[in-house]
């Protein structure tokens, strides 16, 4: 049973605690009251050192798109190992992988990569500023684009913060300099009035618009086409960089969310499946503005393990199995399941709702219309129950995120997703 202080998984957080500060590398994959340590992962299972399995609904926080040990990465990733892992030159693997992601999206004249979602962000929003020659960006508030300190601002505003005028430019971490809160400029993810009358009042200083199409801690909620009629035409009529973040939302297709949504942004930032599994970024766009990252364009851009090998075969192989079929079906699957959630949920009476796109999903314990960061935003007993919920889900042999978000991958059958379902009824009718 799930927390077991007396299990193997505590006893690691315990020695953890004594190397790493607060037992990990990562915030993200913090458990109260202790996390859990695995031995190994296989198609859309993970297994932990007590000896229990998991129905894998993260996926590494949707980086895996065809879960855990897919044969054909393994097998391309086992024969480069055998070549080398890391050199100082350039290699064809690179080249091939570029050709691969920039063949599939109108918009990717070029592309240029990285080793994370974070260090994508950081590079594109770079990229804009040398572009254009100025200094500000826009984002959403509570919009997670990773750990740069101009993305992070106001990722965590909360109610103390509302009620005002227009959203506030807040710290995320301590430290952060004023001088970044100045160069940041928030504006409410779905109200395109509101967004447009924030976005001219700054248009001079702005370099880009940074945006998610698909962001988590605001319910994975569809844009409008008024907000993304609005973001085009503000970027085109004050030549603002318009920067997708795809970093999770290039799972959304064959051509990323912008081909979903048919909108084809100056820059975009991209990770997780685009890496099979190994650390990624990359930066993909126009070529004239991608021409800042040549010599003399004014951004150069080192990284010692920048497009490694090992990344890019594995990352390769994880694409060229997402063929549109795979997309089609993929997303099918999620359609199909926030479908049945929603309804399942009023069979039975329980308060609670399920949004998302392709295979994507967040689970909200309320039924208030889910319109904005805010009305996302859960109340204290809500993330009380969503723990609860957590709980009884690992008890069940189901991982997703703490605070509801999961995602399929095509390793997953619908009865994963019936079973899913049930036994998250089960655990609500409990609470
Ligand atoms: C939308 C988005 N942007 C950027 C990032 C940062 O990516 P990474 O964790 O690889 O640095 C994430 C990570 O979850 C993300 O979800």
């Amino acid at each position: 049973m799930y927390p077991d202080l007396n299990s193997q998984s505590a006893k690691n957080f315990e020695r953890a605690k004594a190397v790493l500060p607060g037992g990990n590398s990562r915030s993200t994959i913090e458990l109260k009251p202790h996390p859990i340590y695995l031995t190994h992962g296989a198609g859309s299972k993970v297994f932990d050192v007590d000896g229990n399995a998991y129905l894998d609904f993260i996926n590494n926080y949707t980086s895996l798109i065809h879960g855990h040990a897919c044969p054909a990465v393994t097998e391309a990733v086992t024969k480069q190992l055998s070549l080398g892992t890391a050199y100082s030159f350039g290699t064809v693997q690179e080249i091939e992988h570029a050709e691969l992601i920039c063949g599939r999206v109108p918009g990717f004249d070029k592309i240029r990569f990285c080793n994370s979602g974070s260090e994508a962000v950081m590079n594109a929003i770079k990229a804009a500023r040398a572009f254009t020659g100025r200094p500000k960006i826009a984002k959403c508030e509570g919009a997670y684009h990773g750990s740069y300190d101009f993305a992070e601002v106001s990722l965590s505003t909360g109610p103390e913060d509302w009620g005002q005028n227009e959203p506030v430019a807040k710290a995320y971490s301590k430290g952060t300099p004023q001088g970044v809160l100045d160069e940041v400029v928030v504006v409410p993810y779905h109200d395109e009035v509101a967004a447009e009358q924030l976005l001219k009042r700054n248009a001079g200083d702005l370099a880009a618009v940074v945006y998610d199409p698909v962001s988590s801690r605001v319910g994975m909620i569809s844009p409008t086409k008024a907000y993304f009629e609005m973001l085009v035409d503000f970027c085109q009529a004050n030549d603002v960089m318009l920067i997708f973040d795809e970093v999770i939302a290039f799972r959304l297709g064959y051509e990323g969310a912008q081909g979903v949504h048919g909108v084809t942004p100056d820059l975009t930032a991209l990770g997780k499946i685009i890496g099979g599994g190994f650390p990624v970024g990359a930066v993909a766009g126009r070529s004239d503005v991608m021409a800042v990252f040549e010599e003399g364009g004014g951004l150069p851009h080192g990284g010692t393990f920048n497009a490694n090998p090992v990344t890019m075969v594995a990352g390769m192989a994880t694409m060229k199995e997402m063929t549109r079929d795979a997309f089609d079906r993929l997303n099918e699957m999620g359609e199909r399941g926030r479908n049945e959630f929603n309804e399942a949920f009023k069979r039975a009476g329980v308060t609670a709702q399920v949004s998302g796109q392709g295979s994507l999903m967040r689970l909200h314990l309320t039924d208030r219309p889910m319109n904005s960061y805010q009305s996302v935003y859960p109340k204290p007993e809500e993330a009380d129950r969503m723990l609860a919920l957590h709980h009884h889900l690992l008890n069940a042999g189901i991982y997703i995120a703490p605070y509801g978000l999961l995602c399929l991958s095509t390793v997953n059958t619908w009865d994963d997703v019936q079973y899913l379902i049930d036994t998250v009824i089960e655990g609500l009718a409990k609470s």
